[in-house]
């Protein structure tokens, strides 16, 4: 079984996010970054890929990488893409990739707009393809220990849900100031509708939606702008209804000097509230009423304690996930490096014609990426007309 070979898009010239993501690949020792497109202008892709800290292929656009694919030896093709550029190229490559039959992991938020996140779900399910969006925070051993305790109704019926992403790091006009993260974020025609709210509110719904299993149906929000000049909003903020009949507040700040990355969730059901914290990432704690709170470690969990049922089958398949022992921590790399282990599992099993999880069980799907758009361009559109509901959809039934 050789490495599985993955090809960038985007990462050159001081990028971010590439880096965990590419550590993140090669961390099981069975997959490799080989190939890159990692710069708009093709001889700074080049110079880029020469410089690249191990070898690796380099080519001067997407273009290239996807058409040269086409011609390499069985063993040099790519596996999977990695689609690592602002949200405005997204769409293309993606869709190019796709078209040119290679698995797709893509960053969040899925693209820029609805009309193109059809196409992306309609092409991904004709062609039944691997297609993974990088929702780092639902790799998080944690994370999904939530999902199984609020999703098997060990906490009792969810009534409230408080799920919120915030940081400091936009409170000032960064852009402009040569900080490309942020110059690209403020801007509409890269960024997309929503600033604050694409780029991190969408990470909130998105545990949201994968802890509790459920879907966002309403939404009533308000998108503002605390920095002057600034196009997109700052600040966002969406009261929601959920397809159980709970509320939820969905909100996002980049204004809040002091929060780092401060994502969280609260989640009040009928026999108790979930907490958990990715500034604290191994760590879930349990309210339960008139009893001592619980604090469950990663690494350190039991069946049978008298809240965590025994000989349940999830529960087990959790417990034996390949981690290392309580008090090693855990973060960030290894939340990314989980949903690439997924995402490997599921190109191999497609590549040999075995049926392969698109459920977004181990990692957000198309059809998630696609539910981020739509609760964007509702949340546009409300905070247009002043909080209005407006109500939200799913992606069309399969072809
Ligand atoms: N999952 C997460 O936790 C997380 C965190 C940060 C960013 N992101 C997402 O990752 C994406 C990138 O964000 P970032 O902060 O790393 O941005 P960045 O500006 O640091 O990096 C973007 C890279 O894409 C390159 N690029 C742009 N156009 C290109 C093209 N046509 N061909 C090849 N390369 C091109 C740029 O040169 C740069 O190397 C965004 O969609 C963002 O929302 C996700």
């Amino acid at each position: 079984m050789r490495p599985l070979n993955v090809g960038l898009i985007g990462g050159g010239k001081g990028a971010f996010i590439v880096q965990p993501h590419q550590k993140a690949i090669h961390m099981d020792g069975t997959r490799r970054v080989v190939a890159g497109a990692l710069f708009p202008d093709p001889k700074i892709a080049l110079e880029e890929a020469a410089n690249w800290p191990y070898p690796i292929r380099g080519y001067g656009s997407y273009d290239e990488m996807i058409a040269a694919n086409a011609t390499l030896p069985a063993d040099e093709k790519l596996d999977y893409i990695l689609i690592v550029t602002p949200n405005h190229v997204h769409f293309d490559p993606a869709m190019k990739a796709i078209e040119a039959c290679i698995p797709v992991f893509c960053e969040k938020p899925l693209c820029l707009n609805l009309k193109e996140a059809n196409r992306l779900v309609n092409a991904v399910r004709e062609a039944n393809i691997p297609f993974g969006v990088a929702h780092t925070y639902l790799g998080h051993w944690t994370t999904r220990f939530s999902r199984y305790i609020v999703s098997q109704g060990l906490l009792g019926r969810i009534r409230w849900v408080d799920s919120s992403y915030i940081q400091g790091w936009l409170a000032t006009k960064l852009e402009g100031t040569g900080c490309q993260q942020a110059d690209w974020r403020v801007d509409p025609k890269r960024a997309g509708g929503s600033g604050c709210g694409g780029d991190i509110g969408t990470h909130a719904l998105m545990h949201l939606r994968y802890i509790t299993g459920l879907d966002v149906t309403k939404v009533s929000a308000h998108l503002e702008t605390f920095v002057e000049g600034r196009a997109l909003d700052d600040h966002f903020t969406a009261y929601c209804q959920l397809s159980n009949g709970g509320k939820a507040l969905v909100r996002a700040s980049q204004i809040c000097i002091g929060s780092k990355n401060d994502l969280g969730i609260t989640i009040a059901c009928t026999k108790g509230t979930l907490v958990w914290k990715q500034e604290n990432p191994e760590a879930v704690t349990i309210h339960l009423a008139d009893q001592p709170d619980r604090v469950y470690y990663r690494g350190a969990v039991k069946a049978g304690d008298g809240f965590l049922p025994e000989n349940d089958n999830w529960l087990d398949t959790l417990l034996k996930e390949p981690t290392i022992p309580a008090g090693h921590g855990e973060a960030f790399h290894d939340a990314f490096a989980r949903l690439h282990r997924f995402f490997e599992a599921d190109v191999r099993k497609w590549q040999v014609g075995q049926p392969f999880a698109r459920d977004g069980s181990n990692y957000a799907n198309i059809e998630d990426g696609w539910m981020g758009l739509d609760f964007i361009q509702a949340c546009v559109e409300s905070s247009k007309r002043n909080g209005e509901w407006m109500n939200l959809g799913k992606p069309n039934s399969e072809p």
